[in-house]
């Protein structure tokens, strides 16, 4: 089994870098009918006609509305600081706007019980579950949506008072914005560029909107987002594709991180794409630049683009290169590469690496999985950290994504991403080599403090 090794002196192995597993509501929790839960656009998109591979849904997911305990007894076993979970808002809010008891008292239960086991909660407030009836009113591309994501931040950072340490606004609000509103493959599965574009205005406000009610409710708590980035290489020297490739850069990386830290849209993609440009009302950028204590990143592989004439950026599939379970590229050397860059494009906040992991075709054979590719792209990625921190970049912590194999969006339960194996059929969990490896590397940590 390959062995997660960083140079001795990496800080990396510190008490102040933070090391955790993610999870998000919708793709571990299931029971999407219990206590008063309301449907999401996820539940309704699932149930539309070969939108997710296999026609599969949120049910039964991982069963983790039931079955937390014993998923908190896995992440206790991994000897992490850290759980990066998300609130599924149709959970918690009634359709005009209450509180939902009983699906907050589940959240209050699991806080609870990491608190218990001295494990820190990481908490972000949207993954994409957006509950339907907001969508049947327009959903992100009407600009009340943000304004009603706000009473929800409101409700769920009073009545969760000091249990979270740390919360993100949105998780990688370009995939709700453009996979879910140009190019159609997630919910609402729209197909209209420039929708997609004030869909993300509108989550850029709802991320300032609840940043101003963190700060006033919960003012002990870190708050900041998580944004979805990957470097662009150009497929040759050519200047044409090295254009192509700042530009992919600009609508995808810097779209939604420029606004935040400097208040204003990449001019490079807003210049090219007039028309795209979403309406900004006045005193909008100023609410969405407000100081943020950290952003997430979160990072799975590089793009490799060339020019087009039609289109300007085309996008290649991975060449003779290793790839994962989703045919992504593996590609370490891009998380450096991007932090490094990010470094000396921005002044930063600190960095947190909320996400990064791989799918793997794993199998469960005599009771083991040997994931030998996911322990070495672990290796490997936490390698790429410790790099960019030798080159000066403020990253404070790392999160493996995932927890446990998951619903993965549209493609159902055909991809696994987890580090501990879900047999969906009895709920069984079992570790992977990878999980075996990270507490190992985590306990051994721990000890030579
Ligand atoms: C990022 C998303 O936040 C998460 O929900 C998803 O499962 C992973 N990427 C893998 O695609």
């Amino acid at each position: 089994m390959q062995r997660i090794e960083l140079p001795n002196s990496s800080r990396l192995l510190t008490p102040d870098f933070t090391f955790g597993v993610a999870t998000a509501a919708f793709q571990v929790e299931g029971a999407t009918e219990a206590d008063g839960r309301l449907p999401s656009i996820w539940d309704h998109f699932c149930a539309l006609e070969g939108r997710v591979k296999n026609g599969d849904s949120g049910m039964p997911a991982c069963d983790h509305y039931h079955r937390w305990q014993e998923d908190l007894e896995l992440i206790q076993g991994l000897g992490v600081d850290a759980y990066r979970l998300s609130i599924a808002w149709p959970r918690v809010m009634t359709e005009d706007g209450r509180a939902n008891v009983r699906g907050l008292d589940f959240y209050k239960r699991l806080l609870d019980s990491l608190r218990e086991r001295d494990i820190t909660p990481f908490v972000t407030l949207y993954h994409w579950d957006l509950p339907q009836h907001l969508q049947e009113r327009g959903g992100w591309v009407n600009r009340d949506t943000a304004y009603r994501f706000q009473e929800y931040a409101d409700l769920v950072s009073r009545e969760l008072g000091d249990r979270v340490h740390s919360y993100a606004t949105l998780n990688e609000p370009w995939v709700s914005a453009i996979l879910g509103h140009e190019v159609g493959i997630h919910a609402p599965g729209l197909e209209d560029a420039r929708l997609a574009r004030q869909a993300g205005h509108h989550l850029l406000l709802a991320h300032g909107l609840g940043m101003q009610t963190l700060r006033a409710n919960a003012p002990d708590a870190q708050a900041g987002l998580v944004l979805n980035m990957g470097p662009n290489t150009p497929h040759s020297r050519r200047y044409d594709d090295r254009v192509a490739a700042l530009v992919g850069e600009a609508s995808m990386n810097h779209w939604f991180l420029e606004p935040v830290l400097e208040g204003r849209y990449p001019a490079l993609y807003t210049r090219l794409y007039p028309e795209q440009a979403p309406q900004v009302l006045p005193g909008d950028m100023a609410l969405i630049s407000q100081p943020v204590d950290f952003v997430g990143i979160n990072y799975y592989t590089r793009g490799v683009v060339s020019y087009d004439e039609e289109s300007l950026v085309r996008n290649h599939p991975p060449g003779d290169v290793e790839v994962t379970d989703f045919g992504w590229e593996v590609y370490p050397q891009g998380l450096t590469d991007l932090l490094v860059d990010l470094n000396a494009q921005y002044r930063l906040p600190p960095l947190m690496v909320t996400e990064n992991g791989m799918a793997g075709d794993d199998h469960l054979v005599e009771g083991e999985v040997h994931d030998e590719q996911r322990c070495r792209y672990l290796n490997s990625h936490l390698n790429a950290v410790h790099d960019a921190i030798e080159e000066g970049v403020d990253v404070r912590g790392y999160f493996a994504w995932s927890l446990m194999d998951n619903f993965e969006w549209a493609e159902g339960y055909s991809k696994r991403f987890g580090m501990v194996y879900i047999d969906y059929e009895t709920q069984q969990r079992t570790l992977k080599d990878s999980a075996r490896a990270f507490a190992d590397f985590l306990w051994t940590r721990k000890a030579g403090r």
